[in-house]
């Protein structure tokens, strides 16, 4: 087990193109880092750096203390799972997990025991003698992570394992890397484009855009305390609703009408013709369901509604709005960048799937304003975000972490 350091690591390939701009990370012994972003952000390059596989064009990467730029990947002793893990079909079970060992010659007996280790953990122990043939995705999925575990590997990579299995297999896989990590302790870095393993594996997640690093927090703290657009827009679905609007003496004036900012928000955000306010679609409720103490910790108003999809279980209204030209355009591109189709000037809303509101009519909506976030629109930055708070959850998600460990730890010990 190891920390990764990663000192301004740039990587230019042959067009001059910065795949990767400057990024500085640190990984902590044992911990889960997510990296996440749009196609082409940089992510499957970083990790390929951090494995070996492509020079590091300036910068330092530090792997347990000391310095890898120039090691070959097989002096790393890391271990990387791939988005198309190659099983060899000739093999059993147990021969591909044991690939690697047998590569370094390991003793038969010793490679036995490291192999019916990970098999115990993986849940493998009865599939050792079978053809990766006959295996489901998920089964195959845990062989080419067996093969990883056997090696005793410093650090574990995974580049988007999970993108060829279908949406349940999905899940389970995801619930199971996420205890295995946890079990074993293993530093471990993820890369995906998928914002719900993003928030559901990571320790920490580093949200990456063109190559440069855009916010490095708990998955909590992105979410509630985003430090501009693309990461407001980036991290929840449906994604943060963003409204044009201005504000003077920190009073909001947008399409759906207007509130006052509290204190700290106010002088943050100061006097400007031209704001971004970004309303998440749980801020938002049917004004006929919240009762009066609620009602008064926000504003009502009246909108048309033009769609409602109701799910069982949510329902969601759709809420047109106007917006100046540039603030169109703006949303478009950062849809597009952002791969969704939803920041549209129309905002999503979340009701109570019992409200019975109609589309095509005006309907009474409530929306809380104690959690509206205020970005400038040509920066992207996040005028009002409230960086201790952040802190304080990302402080709060490390030590939940930390009493995890210690507690798989513990158990482990005393199963065996
Ligand atoms: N071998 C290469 N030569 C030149 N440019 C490359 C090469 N590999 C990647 N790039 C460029 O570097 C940038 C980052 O690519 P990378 O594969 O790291 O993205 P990614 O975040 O993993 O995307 P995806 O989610 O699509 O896998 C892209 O703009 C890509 O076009
Ligand atoms: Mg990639």
């Amino acid at each position: 087990m190891a920390s990764v350091e990663m000192r301004n690591i740039v990587k230019k390939y042959g067009d001059g193109y910065p795949a990767v701009n400057d990024v500085s990370l640190d990984i902590a012994d044992g911990e889960f880092m997510i990296l996440v972003g749009p196609s082409g952000c940089g992510k499957s390059t970083l990790l390929r750096m951090v494995v070996g596989l492509e020079d590091i064009t300036s910068g330092d990467m530090i792997i347990g203390g000391k310095r890898v730029n120039d090691l070959a990947p097989r002096e790393r002793n890391l271990a990387m799972v791939f988005q198309n893990y190659a099983l060899y079909p000739h093999l059993t079970v147990f021969e591909n997990i044991a690939f690697p060992l047998r590569l370094q010659k390991v003793p038969d007996d010793e490679v036995r025991r490291r192999v019916n280790e990970a098999a115990e953990v993986l849940e493998l122990k009865e599939h050792l003698e079978r053809k990766p043939a006959n295996l489901s995705g998920g089964q195959r999925q845990r062989v080419a992570m067996g093969r990883a575990i056997v090696r005793d590997a410093e650090v574990f990579l995974f580049d988007e394992p999970l993108s060829n299995l279908d949406a349940k297999l999905r899940g389970q896989m995801r619930t199971e890397i996420a205890r295995l990590q946890r079990r074993l302790g293993i530093t471990t870095i993820y890369v995906t484009h998928d914002q719900t393993e993003a928030m559901t594996l990571g320790d920490r997640v580093c949200v990456l855009r063109k190559g440069v690093v855009q916010q490095v927090a708990s998955p909590r703290e992105l979410y509630e305390q985003p430090a501009n657009l693309f990461v407001a827009g980036f991290i929840g679905s449906p994604p943060m609703n963003f409204l044009p609007a201005s504000v003077s003496g920190g009073r909001v004036r947008f399409p759906f009408g207007e509130f006052t900012l509290d204190e700290r928000r106010a002088a943050a955000v100061g006097d400007r013709d031209l704001v971004l306010v970004g309303v998440r679609p749980e801020y938002f409720e049917d004004a006929k369901l919240v009762d009066d103490a609620k009602r008064d910790r926000g504003i009502t108003f009246t909108a048309r509604v033009d769609v409602t999809e109701w799910l069982g279980d949510a329902q969601f209204a759709y809420i047109p709005f106007e917006a100046p030209e540039e603030i169109v355009n703006q949303l478009r591109d950062l849809s597009r960048e952002l791969d969704s189709d939803q920041l549209r000037t129309q905002a999503v809303v979340s009701i109570d799937a019992s409200s019975r509101m109609r589309e095509g009519h005006e309907a009474e909506f409530w929306m809380d304003t104690r959690k509206v976030h205020v970005f400038d629109p040509k920066t992207g930055e996040n005028l009002t975000r409230d960086a201790e708070a952040g802190a304080e959850l990302t402080r709060m998600a490390a030590e939940e972490r930390e009493a995890q460990v210690a507690e798989a730890r513990g158990a482990a010990a005393a199963a065996s």
